[in-house]
């Protein structure tokens, strides 16, 4: 690969940036100041830094982003903000979210170009946990716990016309109501049916005022990242995800 596509991919800065940078030396390859921004390195195992900092290649990119209400989770729209609009700052090329957000959801929304890793967390048979912080209209009874949590009817069907309930879920009632008054439950679920939170709660006559998601399988939103706010994945979190 060549030195100043390496480094424009890590956003050091743009080609005619990079090639000041070579020319000043700011950038070794091996210790040694690179002669030109066009040079040939091996990415894998050549130690490129820059200003003395060594940098690390990544084929692919992860990011978490805590999403706002108000933006959609796609990576163009021709009306709303979109999720990729909030990582302007970064090398967003190929970057895609790993499935959606209602438009007024908040939370944690990954965000990748690795596309063997979106399938995987999405696969229907991995069903990786998904746990959502949801603001309700009234308390739920002992047996709406129940019913979400042993399956209810959303509306959708199996190909043989039967109803396909929702999988076995996990409830868990706050303590406090929100600031609002709205009580508050932690819901688990190991599906990503379309809307599938909002129609659960109105299943059993509930209905869904605030929805923030909290984790997907190992991955937790952080409680300091606000919303709008991204970070990139470290490398245990990586892994972690991929097993
Ligand atoms: N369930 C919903 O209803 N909406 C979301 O955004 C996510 C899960």
């Amino acid at each position: 690969m060549r030195l100043d596509k390496f480094l424009s991919e890590l956003n050091i800065g743009t080609r005619k940036q990079i090639k000041e940078y070579v020319k000043n030396g700011r950038c070794t390859v091996n210790g040694v100041p690179a002669a030109k921004a066009d040079v040939h390195i091996d990415e894998n195992n050549d130690e490129i830094a820059f200003d003395g900092v060594p940098l690390r290649y990544s084929k692919f990119h992860y990011y978490l982003l805590n999403k706002p209400a108000g933006v959609v989770s796609a990576t163009r729209d021709g009306r709303n903000e979109t999720v990729l609009d909030l990582l302007a700052g970064e090398n967003i090329k190929g970057l895609s979210p790993c499935g959606r957000l209602d438009i007024d959801t908040e939370g944690l929304l990954l965000l990748t170009d690795d596309g063997d890793l979106i399938h995987k967390l999405l696969s229907p048979k991995k069903h990786v946990d998904k746990v959502y912080e949801v603001h309700i209209s009234k308390p739920l009874k002992e047996t709406d716990i129940e019913k979400l949590e042993n399956g209810v009817n959303i509306g959708d069907k199996n190909d043989d016309g039967s109803v396909d309930l929702t999988l076995p879920a996990k409830v868990q009632v706050a303590e406090e109501e929100d600031a609002e008054g709205n009580p508050v439950i932690f819901l688990t679920i190991h599906e990503g049916r379309f809307h599938q939170v909002k129609r659960m709660l109105e299943a059993v006559d509930n209905e869904v005022v605030f929805l923030r998601r909290l984790s997907m399988g190992s991955l937790k939103l952080d409680d300091d990242l606000k919303p709008g706010d991204y970070r990139e994945l470290t490398d245990q979190e990586i892994n972690e995800l991929k097993k």
